[in-house]
């Protein structure tokens, strides 16, 4: 069939989005079939009521008939001295099963929640999907983040046991994780510490050594039949608070999901090779590092390292000499190749190259216009996707054979999801007026199913604002043909590098040092990262000075990971404050930026913003 035809001889389906989720989801094997397809008592639904499957058997075991020895994942380590591996179908599985019946001698069962905290390696998938084959939900953490940002996921989600490595190469670097686990094990549940020995061949005593001891397990765990709603992972993530939530995600909806949406939004086939440079420590590295393309019977590709070991020409070399055909990224990468790597792209051949993605944030049209030219060769789809941790997989994007390529716009809700644009009240706006971002029933199949141990935390963040209507966070606009453009967040939360980060997380962190007495984190735009935090602070002992701006920056990379660098630290005398107590953040991000301070008239101290103003 043409690109794109089905979409038209299947019009049906943008009125019946369950009847075309159904039809979807007929594409997985299903070990017992539903028999309600979509049952909704908000602020719940359920997908598939009734039917039974499990994740890995469906990006596994159903391809071993005609896929055995076709390659299901290529890892590119960074050192350039070590060659890339290819695992086959067959060695996935066998991983997988080893895997999985160690995790079974380790006492873990269906239900309980094992965390994961691995760079980018072949383990990192084979933990997951071997956590799946049992049915354990598994909790992965970004391997940059800090001892306590691990510490605070494995106490929430009450994990007992942790798989890591001794470390991994950054930047031609060995970068050390062992030290942190060490210290972030304390006081948490976690009995047992699985490490694969990526760095080194032993690992320290007190932990199970991984290579050792998967050799003495049989190649074949018997898979747990999970119901479609049973929880498949949790994963952390940013939000208004300071506390991380660990969103929780089904298993048949969202497989549904991530399976669809990798087919008709990359239009992978069994036989392409798709690279998601995204590291698995986030939602968009489950999705489409893991289970969409594997679910697929694609292959998909994974590397280790940073983008420019040992030069801006290393992700280019790595898609000439893989020969990847679908290529997903983040407008931040994109930004920094426009600035450092033109003069490498030169060298290389992206023939291979067919379908090319963005995601993360909004992608400006400068760097939209460079990677559709240049790496696109100004011919190639170019998919701006637009969706979030809770949305579980893509939501709205233009589609390929279908397009249009907008530059910024994402385009329109993929088929079956229903998306609007609201005012504050909730009733829809007109075209071209910006406004919040929800989503309507029915609700996606591969969305949230909830806030692990935290039922009111789900209902306040995401169903409290607008009556039945899942409220994004975004803004976003509308053309008169239904493309959408997004505008950033409306709350607290700031992408930096694509990665989500909470300002009040940051905000604790500061305050929490004995010589702060309050803070306040704004984002300002970055050429590079899209935007970086800067923080003001008042003072509760102490005087400004460059050593104690040092230390405070420090204090937040410490709790939160490298990700979270302050730019610039203003120590101010006072914070610009609502009647009821509420800082106001948009006031210091418009001194910073420059920009006309609308009213002070709700402050109750509106003399510090001319203060703050000069000071600057
Ligand atoms: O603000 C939106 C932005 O990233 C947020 C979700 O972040 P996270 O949960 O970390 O998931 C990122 C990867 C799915 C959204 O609320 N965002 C994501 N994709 C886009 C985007 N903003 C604009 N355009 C996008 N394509």
């Amino acid at each position: 069939m043409k690109e794109g035809a089905w979409i038209s001889s299947k019009k049906v389906y943008f009125q019946e989005p369950i009847k075309f989720w159904e039809e979807q989801a007929k594409e997985l094997d299903w070990d017992t079939m539903w028999k309600l397809p979509y049952k909704e008592k908000l602020p719940y639904f359920k997908w598939f009521v009734g039917g039974k499957l499990n994740a890995s058997m469906n990006c596994l075991d159903r391809h071993l008939e005609t896929r055995l020895n076709k390659t299901a994942l290529i890892w590119v380590p960074e050192p350039t001295k070590e060659k890339p591996i290819k695992i086959t179908y067959k060695e996935l599985h066998e991983k997988v099963n080893k895997f999985a019946n160690l995790l079974k001698r380790l006492k873990v069962k269906k239900g309980d929640v094992v965390s994961i905290y691995l760079p980018m390696i072949p383990e990192v998938i084979i933990s997951m999907l071997a956590c799946s084959r049992i049915g354990a939900i598994h909790s992965v953490v970004f391997s940059a983040f800090s001892e306590e940002a691990l510490q605070s996921r494995m106490k929430d989600g009450k994990s007992k046991v942790l798989i890591t490595a001794d470390g991994y190469f950054r930047k031609g670097k060995k970068v050390d994780l062992l030290k942190k686990v060490k210290k972030a094990v304390k006081g948490t549940k976690v009995k047992k510490v699985i490490v694969v020995p990526r760095l080194e061949k032993k690992v320290p005593k007190g932990f199970i050594n991984y290579t050792k001891e998967i050799r003495k397990e049989k190649s074949f765990c018997k898979p747990k039949i999970m119901k479609s709603e049973d929880t498949l992972f949790i994963l952390y993530t940013s939000g208004t608070t300071g506390k991380p939530k660990g969103v929780m995600r089904d298993t048949g909806g969202y497989l549904t999901q991530a399976s669809t949406t990798s087919k008709f939004n990359f239009n992978l086939h069994e036989n392409d090779i798709m690279w998601c440079t995204a590291d698995v420590g986030w939602i968009t590295g489950h999705t489409y590092s893991c289970y969409g393309p594997l679910s697929l019977g694609a292959t998909l590709l994974i590397y280790e390292g940073s983008p420019d070991f040992p030069n801006f020409g290393r992700w280019w070399k790595i898609i000439q000499e893989n020969k990847v055909n679908v290529f997903y990224t983040a407008p931040t990468a994109i930004r920094l190749f426009m600035k450092f790597g033109e003069k490498y792209l030169k060298k290389y051949n992206l023939n291979s190259l067919k379908i090319l993605g963005t995601v993360g944030e909004p992608i400006d049209e400068d760097a939209w216009n460079w990677y559709f030219k240049k790496i696109g060769k100004s011919k190639l789809p170019l998919i701006d996707t637009w969706w979030q941790t809770e949305t579980g997989a893509n939501v709205i994007n233009s589609l390929p054979g279908v397009g249009p390529f907008i530059p910024s716009y994402a385009g329109k809700p993929f088929p079956g999801i229903k998306m609007a644009i609201v005012n504050g009240k909730g009733n829809k706006v007109r075209v071209g007026k910006p406004g919040h971002l929800v989503q309507l029933s029915p609700f996606a199949p591969g969305m949230l199913q909830g806030v692990f141990r935290n039922k009111k935390r789900y209902k306040e963040t995401y169903w409290s604002k607008f009556k039945n209507k899942y409220d994004t966070s975004d803004g976003a606009f509308m053309d008169k043909d239904g493309n959408i453009r997004l505008t950033g967040r409306i709350d607290d939360v700031i992408k930096v590098a694509g990665h989500r980060l909470s300002t009040a997380e940051m905000e604790n962190a500061l305050d929490d040092d004995d010589c702060v007495n309050e803070a306040a984190i704004v984002s300002v735009p970055d050429k590079i990262r899209g935007e970086v935090p800067v923080a003001f602070v008042v003072l509760e002992k102490g005087k400004p000075s460059d050593v104690l701006k040092k230390k405070l920056v420090n204090d937040v990379r410490v709790r939160i990971g490298p990700i979270a660098s302050l730019k610039e630290i203003y120590f101010v005398d006072d914070l610009p404050k609502t009647r009821s107590g509420k800082i106001m953040r948009r006031i210091l991000k418009s001194l910073l930026i420059g920009e006309k301070i609308k009213s002070t008239t709700t402050l109750v101290n509106p003399e510090c913003v001319k203060k703050i103003e000069d000071g600057l």
